[in-house]
């Protein structure tokens, strides 16, 4: 077989190799972890659910609280808060089964969905940022 036929051959095999791997994506991942940990609570769609869930779609503290949200997603919330000028005082709880990279994706996914652009963390960030509370 020439050369050029044979890598060919090689870079489909390769790709194929990729495609099928489940989460070749950060960001899909991200996206799916916030649907089984988050979504239940903040919606698919981030607007949140009236006075009790705080939206993340257009809110203000993604952007204020950057260096707090790594440990609020794994050990959770319980404080009185602003969030777009309105007040939410609804326990939020942690999900400490998520592993550091997890948290850093759906971070990314939570910075880039629904119109939201904030800068992405990157996980050696987020790891100073659970060592601070770490427990
Ligand atoms: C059981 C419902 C519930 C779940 C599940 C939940 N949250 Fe929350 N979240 C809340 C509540 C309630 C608050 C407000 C906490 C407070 O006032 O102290 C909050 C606050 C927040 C905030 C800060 C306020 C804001 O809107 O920007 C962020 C960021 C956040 N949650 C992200 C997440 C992410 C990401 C997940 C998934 C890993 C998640 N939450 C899972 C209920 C939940």
């Amino acid at each position: 077989m020439p050369t050029s036929q044979f890598r060919l051959f090689l870079l489909f095999f390769i790709s194929l190799f990729f495609l099928s791997r489940c989460e070749p994506n950060p960001y899909r991942e991200g996206e799916r972890l916030y649907k089984t940990n988050c979504a239940n609570c903040h919606m698919d769609n981030g607007e949140g659910l009236g006075a009790l869930i705080p939206p993340l779609a257009g809110a203000d503290f993604l952007e204020k609280n950057r260096e707090a949200l790594p440990c609020i997603l794994r050990y959770g919330l319980q404080d009185t808060i602003l969030v777009n000028g309105k007040t939410y005082a609804e326990a939020m709880p942690g999900v400490q089964a998520l592993s550091d990279i997890h948290i850093t994706n759906i971070l990314n996914y939570v910075n880039q969905a629904w119109g939201n652009s904030h800068k992405p963390y990157r996980l050696e960030e987020v790891q100073q940022m659970l060592a601070r509370c770490r427990k």
